[in-house]
């Protein structure tokens, strides 16, 4: 198995009292597999990716297993961990703007990145970084690598930042909430270049999403998360139809759907 986690818990002592936030997790990912995880804000969805990375918040208490492409991270030795960060698994975050330096320009913390990860000259890095970015769909690299994020558009950034993960050829992308920021018609874009990429290079891929439609079409399997349990695992093309656990139907059940369309016009008159 690519990913497997074992009966992942994680606590923070806050206030005298201890927050449970990850109860018993345990979820696997295969090679070229693509896995949903779902569930309300606050359930605990970042908090089981980020471990992955053994990316826990300040103070946190975390028993349980991590295997990344066979390579223990948790528990695990600091060289380990080193080596799953540097080639096996990378994570996709949510907000562009904020992983990355506003004063630099993109080539520069793309062909750093590439320098530190495969060892490269910065000519090399550099012919490297523009080709990840035709890789995720971006036009005139060239150009692309000379600007400030602020230059780009979110949808672009994103796409920089899905380059950015790809730099250690990873195994594994966390993608967190990786379209959620983006209009509609980027994000389908957006979608179907990782789409792409996750199948030439058989990538796994943990999703997480708070959109039940996406996660329905666009994951082989879906995990349910509640209050830091999974309360429920199902086939991507079941969610919609054979959700069991009281949660995930009260879940799908919130998700609106377009039935009449309201008479707008009668209301404002
Ligand atoms: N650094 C931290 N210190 C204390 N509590 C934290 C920390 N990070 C997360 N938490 C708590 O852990 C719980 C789970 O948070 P997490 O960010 O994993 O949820 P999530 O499912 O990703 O939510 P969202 O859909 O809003 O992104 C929340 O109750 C949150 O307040
Ligand atoms: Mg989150």
């Amino acid at each position: 198995m690519l990913l497997d986690i074992e009966n992942l818990s994680l606590s923070i002592q806050a206030k005298g009292h201890t927050n449970k936030i990850l109860d018993s997790v345990s979820l696997a990912v295969a090679a070229g597999e693509v896995v949903g995880l779902v569930g309300e804000s606050g359930s605990g969805k970042s908090t089981t990716a980020r471990a992955v990375l053994r990316l826990h918040p300040e103070g946190a208490q975390v028993t349980g297993r991590i295997q990344v492409a066979g390579i223990s991270v948790l528990p695990g030795t600091d060289r380990d961990l080193k080596r799953v960060r540097s080639s096996e698994a990378a994570m996709i975050h949510q907000d562009p703007r904020a992983a990355f330096n506003p004063v630099r320009r993109i080539g520069d913390s793309l062909t750093e990145r590439l320098v530190q990860v495969l060892r490269a000259d910065r000519g090399e890095a550099h012919a490297k970084g523009l080709a990840l970015l035709e890789a995720v769909g971006i036009r005139q690299p060239d150009r692309r690598m000379r600007q400030y994020p602020h230059e780009l558009s979110g949808g672009m950034l994103q796409r920089v930042m899905i380059a950015a993960a790809l730099t250690s050829d990873p195994k594994l992308l966390l993608a967190d909430e990786a379209t959620s920021a983006l209009d509609v018609t980027t994000q389908a874009e957006v979608l179907a270049i990782l789409r792409d990429l996750q199948q030439e290079r058989d990538l796994g891929v943990l999703f997480i999403t708070h959109d039940l439609h996406l996660a329905a079409a666009y994951c082989d399997r879906v995990y349910v998360m509640y209050r830091g349990c999974l309360v429920e695992e199902l086939a991507g093309t079941d969610l919609f139809i054979a959700a069991r656990h009281e949660y995930t139907k009260k879940l799908l059940s919130a998700v609106p759907t377009i039935t009449a369309r309201p008479s707008t016009t009668e209301a404002t008159a």
